[in-house]
């Protein structure tokens, strides 16, 4: 996040119940498995609407605790996408398993159930989909692969918290391990922070003692059951979660009308959504199919093939707007193009879409005059590019 433009990519909903909550816990001095934890993973199972919630400190330690419970480690594939931020591969490296990436759809940048199941091998274990920027995966599509096949499914909804599915399930809450992310920028905010939904109250057990050094509830402080990580959310950032909870439909709600305005405006400049109009237009983030809601985690869209993407930051930069280049390719970033024999031209979807998509500011409290003001500058920005090829 670049504080020193004058719109920035994403600003945290705070406000005073957060500082009350906050206060509290200072004034408690309970700051860590204090009562606020728990207290946020109820309110989150309360709100998700289902038995039971472990707080982790970040959507990443989810993962990584969600692959140890499915018991992947040496020798096992994940088949998962090369479109999303490193943790969800990256969680496969942290115990020995391998990724295998599949390409992307070009409209929803979601695994491509059709790529997947082309990817599983004798030695897939799993599959690991991202709801990427919000949109919900072809979940159902992926669990019948995952059943065919007696594979296990980790879903990584850190993008994702209230979005809902094309059979109108909540994401992460079909039964599958999935884990949601409150890192600043997200939707709803811990500054750092994650939830696992446990597939079983045996597995949360689990995840809880692993979490926690491997000490189980009434252990002592140095009694270690098994190999374990300190994966804690501090009380502080429970606190900030418990005050997001308490207004969550109406941040997301918020964050809707700042897509939509922007789907609005855009489209007056000749920008379509993806799958929509003119595919060598700007294209936009796709509409929601059927019963399918996306969650708005960022506002990206696509540039034209034939615009020069840096030349773009640049000059929205030059106007005061923020922006940024969204998402890179994960197999082609060093941990994994060297040691998986990884380069260009693999998923073609994927690095397509990677070598042109662009984040614009985003968050609650934008008004339609910066709104106006990113258009603008981006019509701006694209046309000085094409003219002057
Ligand atoms: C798709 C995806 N997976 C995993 C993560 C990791 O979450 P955290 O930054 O909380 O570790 C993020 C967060 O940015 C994400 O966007």
């Amino acid at each position: 996040m670049d504080g020193s433009l004058e719109i920035p990519l994403a600003r945290p909903d705070l406000g005073t119940r957060e500082e009350e909550l906050l206060l509290d816990v200072v004034r408690s001095g309970r700051l860590s498995l204090g009562p606020m934890l728990g207290r946020f993973e109820e309110a989150f199972a309360r709100w998700f609407g289902t038995e039971d919630a472990v707080a982790v400190s970040s959507g990443t330690a989810g993962l990584h605790l969600g692959v140890r419970a499915l018991g992947w480690g040496p020798g096992d594939e994940v088949v998962t996408t090369p479109f999303s931020f490193i943790s969800s591969a990256n969680c496969l490296l942290y115990e020995g398993a391998a990724p295998v990436f599949c390409d992307i759809d070009p409209v929803t940048l979601n695994i491509d159930p059709e790529a997947a199941r082309a990817a599983v091998t004798e030695r897939t274990v799993g599959l690991l989909p991202v709801h990427i920027f919000g949109y919900p995966a072809a979940m159902a599509e992926l669990e019948r692969l995952a059943g065919e096949r007696g594979l296990g499914v980790l879903e990584d909804a850190c993008e994702a918290v209230g979005a809902v599915d094309g059979e109108g399930i909540r994401v992460g809450g079909r039964g599958n391990l999935a884990t949601f992310a409150f890192y600043a920028n997200k939707q709803l905010v811990t500054g750092e922070g994650g939830v696992i939904i446990p597939s079983s109250p045996e597995v949360a057990s689990r995840l809880r003692s692993e979490r926690n050094q491997g000490r189980d509830p009434n252990m002592g402080w140095l009694e270690h059951e098994r190999l374990g990580f300190n994966y804690r959310l501090t009380d502080m950032q429970a606190a900030l979660g418990v005050a997001q909870l308490e207004r969550a439909d109406s941040l997301l709600a918020e964050r809707a009308r700042v897509a939509a305005l922007y789907n609005e405006r855009l489209r007056q400049d000749g920008a379509a959504p993806a799958g929509e109009g003119d595919p060598d237009g700007v294209v936009l983030p796709c509409a929601d199919r059927g019963s399918e809601r996306r969650s708005w985690f960022v506002y990206v869209v696509r540039l034209p093939a034939d615009s020069d993407r840096e030349a773009v930051i640049d000059s929205l930069a030059e106007r005061g707007v923020a922006s940024k280049a969204y998402l890179p390719c994960i197999h082609l970033m060093p941990p994994y193009r060297e040691r998986f024999g990884l380069s260009e031209g693999r998923f073609p979807v994927a690095e397509h879409v990677a070598a042109r998509s662009l984040a614009l500011p985003f968050f609650t409290a934008m008004r339609e005059t910066e709104i106006e003001r990113v258009a603008e500058s981006l019509a701006a920005a694209v046309r000085s590019r094409v003219a002057s090829h």
